[in-house]
Order: structure tokens, then C-alpha cells, then sequence
């Protein structure tokens, strides 16, 4: 007769212990994730921006920019109904004008040479806007040089630039269409320079530092 082995001992079913055990490793560890997610653009923004040589133009002044833009945009019929004004900020910094641009109704851009500024900014964006929403669909940052853009694609162009730019800058400026509006803070257009003259460029309004020019009808 063949020999019966005794039947194993069955496995005793997963205990509530073990799952519970793991539930709570599992929740922990995406508690953990979740809020490094959350925390990390609070901790890491100051400490990259508080290594760079760099200046921003305070708040109060770019609010008071925008509102020279906005002024300047109704009175010129500049405003498409059914478009958003595109902005873009030549040498974006740490992205405060484009995310405030975003935040007036605008398509914004950010273009940085440093690609940490460009980090901070998307963080900040984040920060601000979140993911996947329709203000950071309408908010972007380029790490890129701001001579090699398209500037006949902006209705804004706004630049705290620094006087070697200005003087380069101007055959960018020349290719924007008619009525672009150029906000530039602490630096004016340069007078010398045939290219950016005041015959492409009339000054509309002036604030304290800020300048604003319309781009005038006369061709290339
Ligand atoms: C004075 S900060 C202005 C930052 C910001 N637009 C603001 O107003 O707060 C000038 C920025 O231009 C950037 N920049 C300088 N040359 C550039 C270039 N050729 N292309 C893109 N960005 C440039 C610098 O890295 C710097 O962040």
C-alpha cells in the first residue's frame, strides 16, 4: 500500500498583523514622498537663489509696469478678444515677472541663460500653479539665449537688462510687429545705435525706472 505522507500543515492565511504591518509601511512611505514633493520648492528655492549674484526688479514695481502695459494695450486696440497677449521676459531671473504675467491673463515665457534660475522658476511655477492646470499650461520657461528668440512672436516684451544687451539686442527688437509694447526697467533704449532709434521704438510711457515703448510702423 503506498505510503501516506502526511498532508502539510497549511500555510496560516496573511494575518491582519502582516497586512496592517504593510499598510502602514506603505502609507508611511508615501507620506514621506508626498511631503518631500510639497516641501522641497520651499526649502530649495532660497538656498540656490542665495548663491547667485543676481538682481530681480521688486514687486511693487512690476505691478506698476503691468499696469502701465495694460493702460498702453486698451489704448491701442492691442488686445486680441479672443487671444491672450503674449509675454515674455528677456532674462527671466528667478521667474517672478512671467509668473505674475500668468497671473494677469497673459501667455507667458521666461527666457534664463542659467539653467539653475530656470529650476528655481519651474519650482516656483509649481508652487504657484501646481501641475497640469491651465495658469502652468500658460506659463514656460526656456533655458535659452534671448538673442536666439523670435520676438515677432510677443505682443510684451519686458527685460531688466543690462546695458552690453541693449546695445545687441536691437536687430531682435526690429523683427517685432508693429505696436509690441517693450517695458524695460532700470535701463533705457540706448540713443546711439541706429537700430534701435527712436524711429522703431517711441517712448509711451515713464514711471520712476520703468520705461515703456511702442514699436512704430516703420519696416526693417
Ligand atoms: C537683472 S536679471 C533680471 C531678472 C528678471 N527679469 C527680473 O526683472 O526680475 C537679468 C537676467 O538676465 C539673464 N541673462 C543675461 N544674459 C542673458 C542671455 N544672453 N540670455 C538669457 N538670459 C540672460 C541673467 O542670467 C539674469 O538672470
Amino acid at each position: 500500500m503506498a505510503e501516506q505522507f502526511p498532508s502539510k500543515p497549511s500555510q496560516p492565511h496573511s494575518t491582519l498583523g502582516v497586512d496592517l504591518g504593510s499598510k502602514i509601511a506603505y502609507g508611511f512611505a508615501g507620506f514621506v514622498l508626498s511631503g518631500t514633493l510639497l516641501l522641497t520648492p520651499f526649502a530649495v528655492t532660497p538656498f540656490l537663489r542665495a548663491r547667485l549674484p543676481y538682481q530681480h526688479t521688486p514687486r511693487e514695481k512690476l505691478k506698476d509696469g503691468f499696469e502701465m502695459i495694460a493702460r498702453n494695450c486698451d489704448k491701442r486696440s492691442l488686445m486680441a478678444l479672443t487671444q491672450k497677449l503674449r509675454f515674455v521676459d528677456l532674462g527671466s531671473g528667478a521667474g517672478e515677472a512671467t509668473i505674475m504675467a500668468t497671473q494677469k491673463g497673459y501667455q507667458a515665457l521666461g527666457v534664463e541663460i542659467n539653467p539653475t534660475l530656470i529650476i528655481i522658476s519651474e519650482l516656483k511655477k509649481m508652487r504657484q500653479f501646481g501641475l497640469f492646470t491651465s495658469s502652468s499650461m500658460n506659463c514656460e520657461f526656456r533655458s535659452t539665449n534671448l538673442l536666439s528668440l523670435d520676438y515677432s512672436k510677443f505682443d510684451v516684451l519686458f527685460m531688466f537688462g543690462v546695458k552690453p544687451l541693449l546695445q545687441v539686442i536691437g536687430p531682435q527688437l526690429i523683427k517685432t510687429d508693429p505696436n509690441t509694447l517693450l517695458l524695460l526697467y532700470r535701463f533705457k533704449l540706448p540713443r546711439e545705435g541706429r537700430l534701435i532709434s527712436d524711429e522703431f521704438f517711441e517712448e509711451v510711457e515713464r514711471k520712476g525706472e520703468l520705461t515703456l515703448y511702442s514699436r512704430t510702423s516703420k519696416m526693417e
